[in-house]
């Protein structure tokens, strides 16, 4: 869905564009749907702009509501979105691992 000259409905604000979406990164349903009328119209838009499903639930919980809230503004239906570029999950490494697999002696 990235056609860019697709035209939306005019914003108005929703009563529950106050809940929480992303409870990671603290983003409620109004700021996806802002985004979405800011013309982030990719789910991968979405996620580099706003951090949606970069949080600790890496997208697990969120990213099937962010779909169907962007699909609505849309008016497409959830399926015709395609998912979010995905990266396997980041966390530090101690540098004694890395010397290790590398055939460093033990440090
Ligand atoms: S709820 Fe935080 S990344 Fe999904």
């Amino acid at each position: 869905m990235s056609d860019r000259t697709r035209k939306l409905r005019e914003f108005r604000q929703e009563e529950d564009d106050d809940r929480i979406i992303c409870r990671c990164e603290e983003i409620t349903k109004g700021e996806i749907r802002k985004a979405v009328h800011e013309g982030m119209f990719t789910l991968t838009e979405i996620r580099r702009y706003l951090r949606t499903g970069m949080g600790l639930c890496q997208g697990q919980t969120c990213s099937k509501m962010v779909r169907q809230i962007v699909a609505k503004e849309l008016q497409v239906s959830p399926d015709t979105l395609e998912p979010a570029t995905a990266r396997a999950p980041m966390r530090p490494v101690e540098m004694w691992v890395l010397a290790r697999e590398g055939g460093e002696a033990d440090v």
